[in-house]
C-alpha cells in the first residue's frame, strides 16, 4: 500500500448534485484537493462560473472553495487520474420499477482506469444491500487488474442530507462508515472522520447499504400510515391532525409524523422500492409494507384533487373552468427541489378537469412544472382570484396570513393555515 487513509489529499467526487456538491465543497474547506466530476456540461459550467446549483451551498462558499484553487468542477474523466480517494454519488433511479443502476456502472467504470494501490472508492448513492460487493468492487477489479480489499480499499457510506435543514447540515450529521475488511473500514472511518464530527461504523457494507434504505423506508411507510389516517378520519367525521398533535406529546413509544399530498424528491418515491425488489429477487417474497405505502403514497395527489372537486361541487362549481393556485410546487419546505413532487400529477389531473392552473413557488425554477402550470408570484391579487387555492408545501416565504385573508377557499394540506375559508386535508 502507498498511501495510507489519513494521507488522502487528492478526492475525486464523482456526480457534483444535491450530495456530491455539498460533500466536494465541504471537503475543499477543510484542505482536500477535491476534484467534482459530472458528466452534465450544462451544470460544470455553471460551477465553474461560481453559479451553485443547489442552495444548501451559496454561491458564496461555491467562490471560495473555488478561489482556494482546490476545487475543480469537470468533465473530463482523465481529471480522475491519481485521486487517493473517491466518493460516488451519482443518481439511483428505477426503470419500469427495478433499480436502475447505469449511473454507477459508468462512473466506477471511469474510476477503475484510475485505481491504484492504496487508494479508497466509496459508494454513496443510494442502492440495494450487496451493490457495493456485487457490483462495484468487481468492476475495480476488472478495469484495475487489481484486488478490492488487498489491492485497494473500498466501502459504503450513505448520505443523510436533508436539503433545506439549517440545523442538521452535512458535517454535523453523524456518517455511517463501512468497509469490505477491517482496513477498507479504517480508510472510510479516517476519510470521513475529517469531513464531518462523528462517523458511525457498521460491520460490513451490507449492513451500511441496508441502514439507508431502513432510514427512509422507515418515513415512507409512516408517512403512508398517516394519510391513511387522514382520509379514514376525514370520512369519519374526525380531525386526525388533532389527534396528531395530542399523539405527539406522547414523550416516549412515538414519533411525529403528518400527512400530506404525497411523497416527492429522490428519495422516498424510490428508495425503499429498491429493498423491496431485493428481497424479491433474492428471496421471492414481496415486502409488503412497501408495496403498501407506495401504493398508499401515490395515490394522495389523486385524493387531494378529489377533495378539491368534492368540495367544489358542494359549492355548485365545477371545476372545469375555474382557477386553481397551487401554493408549494417542491416536494417540501424550503427547498427547490421539484423532482417527483405531487405539484406535478396534481396539475395534470386538474388540467385533464378543466382547470386552469396557476403556481407559486419562490424556490421553484420557473420551467421545472412544464407548460400545465402558470407561474404566478404569492399576491393578494393572485390569491383573490382563484376559485380555490391548495396550499401543498408551507415554504417560510410564504405569507399564509395573507393567504388566510384573501382567499374564498382553501384546502390546506399541511395544516398550516386557520380561518371559516380553510378546510384541511
Ligand atoms: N438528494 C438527496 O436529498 C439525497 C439524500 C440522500 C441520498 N441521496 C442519494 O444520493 C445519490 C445522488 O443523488 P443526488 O440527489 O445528488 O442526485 P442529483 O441528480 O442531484 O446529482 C447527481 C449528479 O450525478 C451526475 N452523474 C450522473 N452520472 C454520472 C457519471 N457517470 N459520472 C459523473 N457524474 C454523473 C448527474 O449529472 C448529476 O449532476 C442518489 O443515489 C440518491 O438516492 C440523495
Amino acid at each position: 500500500m502507498t498511501a495510507g487513509a489519513n494521507e488522502v489529499t487528492r478526492l475525486v467526487v464523482v456526480g457534483q448534485g444535491y450530495v456530491g456538491l455539498p460533500l466536494a465543497v465541504r471537503a475543499c474547506e477543510v484542505g482536500f484537493d477535491v476534484v467534482g466530476l459530472d458528466i452534465d456540461a450544462d451544470r460544470v459550467k455553471r460551477l465553474e462560473a461560481g453559479d451553485s446549483t443547489v442552495e444548501d451551498i451559496g454561491d458564496d462558499r461555491l467562490a471560495a472553495a473555488l478561489a482556494s484553487g482546490r476545487y475543480r468542477p469537470t468533465t473530463d474523466p482523465a481529471d480522475a487520474a491519481g485521486f487517493d480517494a473517491a466518493i460516488i454519488s451519482v443518481p439511483t433511479p428505477l426503470r419500469e420499477g427495478n433499480p436502475d443502476l447505469r449511473f454507477i456502472e459508468s462512473a466506477v467504470g471511469v474510476l477503475a482506469e484510475h485505481v491504484t494501490e492504496g487508494c479508497l472508492v466509496v459508494l454513496e448513492s443510494t442502492t440495494y444491500p450487496g451493490t457495493t460487493e456485487e457490483l462495484v468492487g468487481p468492476i475495480l477489479e476488472a478495469g484495475s487488474g487489481l484486488v478490492a480489499g488487498t489491492d485497494f480499499h473500498l466501502g459504503y457510506s450513505p448520505e443523510r442530507i436533508d436539503p433545506g435543514n439549517q440545523e442538521w447540515r452535512f458535517e454535523n450529521t453523524p456518517k455511517v462508515v463501512s468497509g469490505i475488511d477491517a482496513d477498507s473500514l479504517a480508510a472510510v472511518e479516517a476519510l470521513y472522520g475529517r469531513l464531518v464530527d462523528q462517523t458511525v461504523a457498521v460491520s460490513g457494507t451490507k449492513e451500511a447499504e441496508l441502514t439507508k434504505l431502513l432510514e427512509n423506508t422507515f418515513r415512507h411507510v409512516n408517512i403512508a400510515l398517516m394519510n391513511e389516517v387522514a382520509m379514514f378520519a376525514h370520512e369519519l367525521g374526525i380531525d386526525a391532525w388533532e389527534a396528531v398533535e395530542a399523539a405527539s406529546t406522547k414523550p416516549f413509544g412515538y414519533l411525529r409524523f403528518t400527512p400530506g399530498p404525497g411523497v416527492g424528491g429522490h428519495c422516498l418515491p424510490i428508495d425503499p422500492s429498491y429493498l423491496s425488489w431485493r428481497v424479491k429477487d433474492s428471496l421471492g417474497h414481496a415486502f409488503r409494507f412497501v408495496e403498501l405505502a407506495n401504493d398508499i403514497n401515490a395515490h394522495m395527489p389523486d385524493y387531494v384533487v378529489r377533495r378539491l372537486q368534492t368540495t367544489l361541487n358542494e359549492r355548485g362549481v365545477p371545476v372545469r373552468g375555474r382557477r386553481v393556485l397551487l401554493l408549494g410546487l417542491a416536494y417540501k419546505r424550503n427547498t427547490g427541489d421539484a423532482r417527483e413532487t405531487p405539484a406535478g400529477p396534481i396539475a395534470r389531473l386538474l388540467t385533464e378537469l378543466g382547470a386552469d392552473v396557476y403556481g407559486a413557488d419562490p424556490h421553484v425554477d420557473e420551467d421545472a412544472l412544464g407548460p400545465e402550470v402558470t407561474r404566478v408570484d404569492l399576491t393578494a391579487a393572485e390569491v383573490a382570484a382563484a376559485d380555490a387555492v391548495v396550499l401543498l408545501v408551507d415554504h417560510d416565504r410564504f405569507d399564509l396570513d395573507l393567504v388566510a385573508r384573501h382567499a374564498t377557499y382553501v384546502l390546506d394540506t399541511r395544516h398550516a393555515l386557520t380561518g371559516p375559508a380553510v378546510e384541511h386535508l
